[in-house]
């Protein structure tokens, strides 16, 4: 047990290290001498390191190589049962002060987290490899991207972390450069014992995901799934990126980028927020429906957007991600052709269901399902024992890992170091009422107003209660690095940056009638929508005044190739003034928890609402 004190602790280096620059070599000694990895290797992001940790994955049992000839280059993944999802209950931001985190976060004091991770990760990779993953979010090089490092103890990580990002070599170069680095420190929590047998997906029942803004610092122990632990994902590009962001006047969020273009060839980008599980993903890659021919969507990210305003005061966007970890269940060739086609080769899946071919399978996925499979816990199920035990051959929140590279309709200038021109933002949340199809802001203050105040009903994305409406301002009640009243007044603010100021909007795609049927056909037919909003954003098409905002009126709506009654879009759009009533109380809960950081702009906005309802 000797073995166990750090000062009889030494780690075999596996290769040499990657990086001269003294600060990064020092600090990846100290992690190593807290954490008593076996081995350190550092990442070179080659695709015969890919390969080989791949091979080694399958030969421990953490990963199935699916059927090359259906699904070439493709890999196979189940988590542990207990780790399938975000936990923003074990998710803090350890401001040093509780009031800079605000009621919408979990904060611990810095000092007494930092004595709690100490003693959770002493020793934590023993019998392990720890990966010394340099990553970039955002093109290599430009202006927006910023680099960090993952001292990671999983290997899947490093695989999945190769998609979603870019990573190795040509990272470490620029820390060479002397670029500054995000410090990421990750552990499953589950310390190999010699002569101990590994499991297939190593994790802990005690979890903790903590970010430290002011010293840009990010350690997540006992999870080895999705955002939790591929730390340059919500971690990075959203809770530590918005405090860089509003300290260098940008904005960092969660939103999909897509590009819109007509027949004249005339081009139109939005960003829109839309809450985890609410449709960004089919939204970036939306095929335009019967009707429009000559149109086009262009995809340039689905679910992170790092937006600033450039020299002339037009907001410009990049996407962090070079991937897609999106949704598996309702994807299918007919919701969503494009996800379908990215992650046709080259993907990771993780808890879907796999077929007796060595394929995969999710629901949604083929309207019949296969006659038999293995369930995402490794259990037999067929169409009946599902039907008869009402379970799923995927978990709700399983995902694929696939790179953005292979989608048949990524932009031509996804990764441009200087963005795309961003001309709307759009929110929307899953609201089964209250909501109409679409409605547009007065102007930016109702708009952030908008955004602030957005409901949607929770989803399988985080652990926790499915369905229940909640207040998710901009989609970030999970993702905001900071007190949420001090980003609504950063959102005010940065209009005054801006020689254009984008249009506004709110959708909801999921209005139910009172049988519980959505009203909407949703996915293609969004186009609809998105056509009046680009048009709107333009200054091009008209609209109605009513008390909440700008809304199209039916003939202000491109119908051709779809059926949907002047009757049926009443009922999508129709404003219910008692439902508003409860909705503006809503708000109002949110407000009185923000009260004392909450921007002047969003009091008189609400007292606007109120008068014109
Ligand atoms: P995150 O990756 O968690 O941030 O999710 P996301 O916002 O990218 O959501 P995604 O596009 O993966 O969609 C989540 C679920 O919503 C899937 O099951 C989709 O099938 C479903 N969905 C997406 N768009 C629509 C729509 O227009 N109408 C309906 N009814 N369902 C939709
Ligand atoms: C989300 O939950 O919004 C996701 C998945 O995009 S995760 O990366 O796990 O956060
Ligand atoms: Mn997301």
């Amino acid at each position: 047990m000797a073995q166990t004190t750090e000062t009889a602790y030494a780690s075999h280096h596996v290769n040499t290290p990657l990086s001269k620059n003294e600060h990064l070599l020092k600090w990846v000694e100290k992690i190593a001498r807290l954490t008593q990895p076996a081995r350190i290797y550092w990442v070179d992001g080659s695709q015969e390191e890919y390969d080989r940790l791949t091979h080694e994955m399958v030969d421990a049992g953490t990963l199935t190589r699916l059927n090359p000839e259906l699904w070439p280059g493709c890999f196979y993944a189940r988590s542990d049962a207990s780790d399938v999802a975000r936990v923003e209950d074990r998710t803090f931001i350890c401001s040093l002060s509780k009031d800079s985190a605000g009621p919408t976060n979990n904060w611990m004091e810095p000092l007494a987290m930092r004595k709690k991770l100490k003693g959770l990760f002493s020793g934590c990779m023993r019998g392990r490899t720890m990966y010394v993953l340099a990553f970039s979010m955002g093109p290599v090089g430009s202006a927006f991207s910023r680099i960090g490092v993952e001292l990671t103890d999983s290997p899947y990580v490093v695989v999945s972390m190769r998609i979603m990002c870019r990573i190795g070599q040509a990272v470490f170069k620029e820390i060479d450069k002397g670029a500054r680095v995000v410090p990421c420190v990750h552990s499953v929590g589950a310390p190999l014992e010699p002569g101990h047998k590994d499991v297939p997906w190593p994790c802990n029942t005690e979890k903790y995901i903590v970010h430290f803004p002011e010293t840009r610092e990010i350690w997540s122990y006992g999870s080895g799934y999705g955002g939790n632990a591929l730390l340059g994902k919500k971690c990075f590009a959203l809770r530590i990126a918005s405090n860089i962001a509003r300290d260098e006047g940008w904005m960092a969020e969660h939103m999909l980028i897509l590009g819109v273009e007509d027949p004249h060839g005339e081009k139109t980008y939005v960003a829109a927020a839309f809450p985890s599980a609410c449709g960004k993903t089919n939204f970036a890659m939306l095929i335009p429906p019967r009707g429009f021919e000559g149109w086009k969507i262009w995809t340039v990210g689905d679910d992170i957007a790092w937006i600033r305003p450039d020299a002339t005061g037009q907001l410009r966007a990049i996407n962090p991600e070079a991937g897609f970890f999106g949704v598996a269940p309702g994807t299918s060739a007919k919701t969503n052709p494009n996800a379908m086609a990215s992650l046709s080769r080259n993907t990771i899946f993780t808890n879907v269901a796999l077929t007796p071919e060595g394929g995969v399978w999710w629901e949604g996925m083929t309207d019949e399902p296969p006659r038999e499979c293995r369930d995402w816990q490794g259990q037999r199920w067929t169409p009946e024992i599902g039907r008869l035990q009402g379970r799923k051959a995927a978990h709700p929140n399983a995902r694929f890992t696939a790179p953005a590279s292979q989608c048949p309709t990524i932009d031509p200038a996804w990764e441009d170091p200087s963005g795309v021109p961003i001309s709307a933002f759009i929110f929307g949340g899953r609201r089964a009422t209250t909501m109409p199809l679409v409605y547009q802001a007065f102007n930016w203050s109702s708009g952030v107003y908008i955004g602030a105040t957005m409901g949607s009903e929770t989803t399988a994305a985080a652990a926790g209660a499915v369905g229940q409406v909640r207040r998710d301002p901009m989609a970030m009640l999970p993702f905001c690095g900071y007190h949420m009243g001090d980003y609504f007044r950063h959102w005010i603010k940065m209009q005054r940056t801006l020689s254009l100021t984008p249009k506004v909007f709110h959708v909801n795609w999921f209005r139910k009638d009172k049988d519980g049927n959505f009203l909407w056909p949703g996915f293609a037919e969004n186009m609809r929508v998105l056509k009046w909003i680009v048009d709107r954003a333009r200054g091009r098409a008209l609209g109605k005044e009513t008390p909440i905002g700008w809304v199209p009126r039916y003939e202000d709506i491109h119908w051709d190739g779809l059926e949907f009654s002047r009757e049926a879009f009443a009922e999508l759009q129709h404003f219910d003034r008692e439902k508003w009533r409860k909705e503006v109380i809503g708000h109002e809960e949110l407000f009185i928890d923000l009260h004392d950081h909450l921007p002047k702009e969003l009091v008189y906005e609400r007292e606007l609402l109120i008068c014109r309802l």
